[in-house]
């Protein structure tokens, strides 16, 4: 018997088309709501804070190229479940970089050596690559930055800490708030003071202030770290923040950094940047101490800073040697780099 489509059949026939339309409107639904990071139901801007990019839209690293740093940091960000991008830095010629550091009146202060202006100049490239891909923000490391194994659940006490700081609005769901251009992270010198407007908070990888380790040319750093004790930090605007170990910049910061230290006008790129924080060019939120600074090969081999190479006066060593000897890191207590390389904390 052939087998004629009755009009029950016709009827369930039909029936399954409704279904399926409701099906792929649920699946659009659903995708809608639960894809987009502003609808998500229950989830709190903190969470974001503790991502892969630790909160930002990408981590980008200032690197010259594979090195000691760069394994390191390598070694460092899979312990800790960090997605890092490591462009390549474009070439610089020698005419460049004596080209800015003339650029300005005589009046201003200028670069002293090539290292400066080659520092500088990379980053104004890495940040004009945030710039050319438009992102929302993104966090800048240098390639010798370490952090405490903690680090994630840090980056969301600090997203608490900042999105209070800067009364931010429940509506607003970006993990830091959008009032900063620069969200310094990783620094070496940042002044708190009883009279500073700021945010105190718990943070249980913050390092004893009695014992924090100020670099020789800043030694007041020290002095200044009113109302802090082991576990505490400070969120506030930019005082006096040095060393560009590991700073975050917002879509418009990125602008702003590109406009305001395009243009030279100062010793090195960090002082520019500390300029801009004090004179409110631009706007910036850090947080003492620090939570990223970099690693310090072993004392016998001398610290050698890019900068301090690219002067010629840094101290070439043989970098297989060292590597497989511990360092430390100033003012990280559980060292990332030191548990994924000799599993220790790399005493500071
Ligand atoms: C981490 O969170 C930020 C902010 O919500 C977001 O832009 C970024 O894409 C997230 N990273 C990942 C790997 O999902
Ligand atoms: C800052 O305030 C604390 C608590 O009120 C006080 O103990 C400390 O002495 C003050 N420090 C300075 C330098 O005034």
């Amino acid at each position: 018997m052939a087998p004629h489509p009755t009009p029950r059949r016709r009827l369930s026939f039909s029936r399954l088309r409704y279904l399926a339309v409701a099906c792929i409107f649920a699946i659009i639904t659903y995708h809608y709501v639960y894809q987009n990071p502003a609808l998500r139901l229950g989830s709190e801007p903190r969470e974001a804070a503790g991502n892969s990019t630790l909160g930002f839209q990408k981590i980008v690293v200032l690197s010259e190229g594979p090195s000691w740093r760069t394994r390191g940091l390598k070694a460092a960000a899979k312990y800790s479940s960090i997605d890092l991008d490591i462009p390549i830095q474009p070439p610089l010629t020698n005419e460049m970089t004596d080209a800015f550091q003339k650029m300005g009146p005589t009046s201003v202060p200028h670069p002293r050596g090539r290292g400066e202006v080659k520092n500088w100049l990379s980053f104004l490239d890495i940040i004009k690559y945030i710039g050319a891909q438009d992102l929302e923000s993104a966090l800048i490391l240098e390639d010798d930055v370490d952090w405490d194994v903690r680090i994630k659940n840090s980056m969301k006490l600090l997203s608490d800490a900042a999105r209070k700081f800067t009364v931010t609005s429940k509506e607003d769901r970006s993990p830091y708030g959008h009032s900063w251009d620069l969200l310094w992270i990783g620094h070496c010198a940042e002044p708190t003071r009883n009279f500073t407007r700021r945010l105190l908070y718990d943070d249980p990888s913050a390092p004893d202030p009695e014992k924090y380790i100020a670099p020789h040319w800043f030694p007041w750093s020290r002095e200044y770290v009113d109302g802090l004790a082991p576990g505490k930090r400070s969120v506030q605007r930019g005082q006096h923040t040095d060393c560009s170990f590991a700073i975050a910049l917002s879509r418009r910061g990125a602008i702003k950094v590109l406009k305001f230290a395009g243009i030279g006008e100062d010793t090195q790129f960090d002082t520019r940047l500390k300029n801009g924080c004090k004179g409110n060019d631009l706007s910036c939120l850090v947080v003492t101490p620090e939570l990223m600074h970099h690693y310090v090969p072993p004392k016998e081999f001398g610290h050698i800073s890019t900068v301090a190479d690219a002067n010629e006066i840094g101290s070439r060593v043989e970098e297989e040697e060292f590597e497989h000897i511990m360092g430390n890191t100033p003012n990280i207590l559980q060292s990332a780099r030191c548990k994924a390389l000799f599993d220790s904390t790399c005493p500071g």
